[in-house]
């Protein structure tokens, strides 16, 4: 039995890239806690085993559910309307039915593994019933919920089928937390507007209980990424990219996604072109590397939007390259830590440009990256991390002009002004990094 136990859709084990991995797993290890979640693969129910000193607890996911619970009403339901509806969000009754069948297992699972009074966390848009549930079971328990993505306004959720039954199990809680004031305080209103509860400030009485709402701007682990920064051998990498895609002569452009239409990777690419089109770029003078992995490929949406970055990228490359030079290179592939960090360290303008983004950590790793306070940051004012960047390029990736606009300022840019930028956003990422969010979040749960 565990005093501590995390409850995330994803066991911290061969998990991929993304944010909530990255962030929980050093918490994890450091309060010798367990961790509930899903292998990754269907059919599939490991013993409870220990991995880099985290108590690992699996919940099996069948093929079916993998088609209904994740890729369904959390992947097509529940995501794209938590982004701003950028795709239409689909509505299927078995989807929903699933997805409450495999929250109420994981709300066992975390019953069964959390000792007397324990402190429970809950994450992400997968597991929102997940705290009423568990409440229900374990009057006793501590229970604490983290939304890793946009909590949407008022008007969109209110689209949602059966969406009372998502705000009572967010109820279930003590603390649920955000990414912004303005996604606490749109999750309060509709306190008022579907149960008639009476919010104050932050707070709201619920069945005897006081559920505090309030944003915790999720970070990076700085000290990771600065070591790699610091590693010769991840600097040599570095050096080696540059040479590889022209020297430095060429302006190097970066973008590092998981390939989702969240991330405006369709809108970034049509900009690059325009911007070659229009002879503001040349091949001869700049580069553009595009690493998006691959992500949820089941899911029509995705593969629609592959499609779509990859006739671009062809046609870009067929209209603009010469032989044994592209304009556009586009990896659609995972990388190591370690070679994100190379590519971070190469890059003269990192590119940020998603159409909604909960937070958006790759904006934060390029910042913590920068030891050497070079590069320039283009970054969407609709991810979190805008909040907290705001000596950033700030773009609207809705509007191709402003794109190009942003993209064009960071490339004019002295390098006195870059380095000033770059020196502030470094101040802000390495004074709050994900240690100290966590530390944050489990204060205020008490
Ligand atoms: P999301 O949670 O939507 O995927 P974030 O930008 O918040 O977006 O987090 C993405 C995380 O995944 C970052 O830590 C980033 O370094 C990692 N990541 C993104 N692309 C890759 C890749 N190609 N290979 C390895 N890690 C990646
Ligand atoms: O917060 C966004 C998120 O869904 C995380 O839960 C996860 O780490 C990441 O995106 C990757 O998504 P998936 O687990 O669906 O591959």
């Amino acid at each position: 039995m565990k005093r501590f136990v995390v409850v995330a859709n994803r066991l911290p084990v061969d998990a991929g890239p993304g944010g909530l991995v990255s962030a929980l797993q050093p918490i994890t290890r450091s309060s010798g806690g367990a961790w509930v979640g899903w292998t990754g693969n269907p059919d599939e129910r490991p013993e409870p085993f220990e991995h880099e000193g985290v108590h690992i607890h699996p919940v099996e996911l069948s093929a079916d559910d993998i088609d209904r619970y994740y890729e369904g009403q959390s992947n097509s339901t529940i995501w794209p309307l938590f982004h701003d509806g950028v795709e239409p969000s689909v509505h299927h009754r078995p989807w929903r039915v699933a997805y409450q069948a495999v929250n109420m297992r994981f709300a066992e699972a975390a019953a069964a593994v959390a000792a007397e009074g324990a402190t429970v966390w809950v994450h992400d848009y997968q597991l929102m019933l997940v705290p009423g549930m568990l409440r229900e079971l374990r009057p006793d328990l501590r229970i604490g919920f983290f939304l890793h993505i946009p909590f949407p306004p008022v008007e969109l959720f209110m689209q949602l089928p059966r969406r009372t039954d998502f705000v009572r199990g967010l109820l279930g809680a003590d603390l649920v937390g955000f990414q912004q004031p303005l996604a606490a305080q749109n999750f309060l209103r509709l306190t008022t507007q579907l149960l008639g509860l009476r919010p104050e400030g932050e707070r709201v009485e619920y069945e005897g209980r006081t559920v505090t709402a309030r944003a915790f701007p999720i970070s990076i682990d700085v000290s990771e990424i600065d070591e790699l920064a610091a590693d010769p051998e991840v600097q040599e990498e570095a050096r080696r990219l540059r040479k590889d895609l022209g020297g430095d002569r060429r302006l190097l452009l970066l973008g590092v996604d998981r390939l989702d239409y969240t991330k405006g990777i369709d809108q970034r690419i049509e900009a690059y072109g325009e911007l070659l089109a229009d002879g503001t770029v040349s091949n001869e003078e700049a580069v553009l590397v595009q690493v998006a992995t691959p992500s949820r490929m089941r899911v029509a949406q995705y593969q629609q939007l592959r499609e779509r970055v990859e006739r671009e990228v062809g046609r870009i490359n067929g209209e603009f390259g010469d032989v044994g030079r592209a304009p556009l290179h586009y990896l659609f592939q995972s990388r190591s830590r370690a070679e994100l960090v190379a590519l971070y360290l190469a890059a003269d303008i990192m590119l940020v440009t998603p159409l909604r983004d909960g937070m958006n950590l790759v904006a934060k790793e390029y910042v913590a990256a920068r030891r050497d306070e070079g590069g320039a940051l283009v970054l969407s004012e609709f991810t979190g991390a805008a909040s907290e960047l705001s000596d950033a390029f700030l773009v609207n990736p809705y509007d191709v002009d402003d794109l190009k606009r942003g993209i064009n300022a960071a490339i004019a840019a002295s390098p006195d002004d870059l380095a000033a930028r770059m020196r502030k956003m470094r101040e802000t990422v390495r004074a709050n990094d994900v240690g100290r969010w966590a530390k944050q979040f489990l204060e205020a749960l008490g």
